[in-house]
């Protein structure tokens, strides 16, 4: 039932450019339009929803870091994210015009749940993306956008994270149309992009072989690896922390990479590897070389890098110790492709140490204590 992988997560990972493109099937259309009529919120209740806050936990709570960027980009609605744990032991404002969007994969986590049925309690309208169907989660949430992962077997969650991302995206599109927000070129782009992205991460498998020997001879020894990213990249190395620390058991921390001079960089030494998720160079602001500025920070403390960049992006070249290509992606849907690498990445570590892949220690599927 593996289909002939060695494991349930390297079989979850290949299936990952079919998740992208069951995910967005029927709900954007070849004329670029987003149809989210199962998605039960009236349009009327769209537009009036004044802030979001976004409540998930672990992997999900990540998805939910990289839809605050889309959201708030294409919507202008302020929106939170929130670990769910957290959210309501804080007495956060809610109200009928606030839209609360619970992601979970498993749809049981109680973490999640406890922190739905709070903000329910404070009329705020609820939302869910969620894996599993008839699950409590989406069962107590007044709409619910499925993500067609199909069954994850893996306790580390790899093609559901995908599939989350790209319903945030729908969302966020969705309400920035019935909100009647001026769509401008970068958004066209965008939904011609993403009918793009499944062939993208499937070119991201097919070059995954030089990740995998990296994990090998590199990383499988590391006592500590840091991540870096900014913007969107940021969420990205929190993932690609959490996966090789819940996989492989080494000490992994994801950092924003403006944030290294503030503390992080104390940490940097010859034995600290650090991956550098480095942005499109074509993005707006100036995040491409705030980026290799701080690969070049690590780098002058001894730290050897993988660098993940875009295809092209020659400037990288030389404070890369090992580069991992990905292809040219809007700025906002380069999580789809750039956190793959970091999925093989710490499959391979955890495997060549002789773990469990599938199963780590200590860790459930579905967590459905607080
Ligand atoms: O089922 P959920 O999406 O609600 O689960 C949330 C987390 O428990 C889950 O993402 C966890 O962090 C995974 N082990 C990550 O790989």
């Amino acid at each position: 039932e593996k289909g002939g992988y060695d494991w349930f997560m390297l079989k979850e990972i290949a299936e990952q450019p079919a998740v992208v493109a069951d995910t967005l099937r029927g709900r954007l259309t070849d004329t670029g339009q987003i149809v989210l009529d199962e998605v039960r919120l009236s349009d009327q209740d769209l537009r009036d929803v004044t802030k979001i806050f976004i409540i998930a936990c672990g992997t999900s709570a990540y998805a939910g870091m990289i839809a605050k960027y889309a959201i708030e980009h294409w919507t202008r609605i302020p929106c939170e994210v929130e670990l769910a744990s957290e959210f309501r032991y804080r007495d956060p404002v809610l109200d009928r015009s606030t839209l609360v969007i619970a992601i979970s994969q498993s749809g049981e986590t109680m973490d999640t749940l406890m922190a739905l049925r709070h903000a329910k309690d404070q009329h705020a309208r609820i939302l869910a993306i969620c894996n599993t169907i008839g699950s409590t989660i989406p069962r107590e949430s007044d709409a619910v956008l499925y993500t067609r992962a199909g069954v994850e077997i893996a306790v580390a969650s790899t093609k559901a994270f995908l599939a989350q991302i790209v319903a945030c995206y729908l969302i966020a599109l969705h309400l920035a149309s019935v909100r009647g927000v001026k769509w401008g070129d970068e958004v066209s782009l965008i939904v011609n992009q993403l009918r793009e992205m499944p062939g993208k991460v499937d070119q991201v498998l097919d070059t995954m072989q030089p990740v995998r020997d990296l994990a090998r001879e590199h990383l499988s020894d590391a006592r500590q690896v840091l991540f870096i990213g900014r913007h969107v990249g940021f969420p990205v190395a929190l993932e690609g922390a959490l996966k090789l620390k819940e996989l492989a058991y080494i000490n992994a921390e994801g950092f924003a990479a403006g944030e290294l001079k503030h503390g992080p960089i104390a940490l940097i030494g010859q034995d600290t590897p650090v991956v550098a998720i480095v942005p499109s160079p074509a993005g707006r602001d100036s995040l491409h070389g705030k980026v290799i500025s701080n690969i070049q920070e690590v780098r002058a403390r001894g730290a050897k890098t993988i660098v993940i960049a875009e295809e092209g992006d020659e400037a990288v070249v030389p404070f890369a110790d090992h580069l991992v290509r990905v292809p040219r992606t809007p700025t906002l849907l380069a999580p789809l492709v750039t956190t793959v690498p970091l999925q093989v990445l710490a499959c391979e570590v955890a495997a060549s140490k002789g773990l469990d892949v599938d199963q780590p220690r200590n860790l459930a599927k579905s967590v459905t204590v607080e």
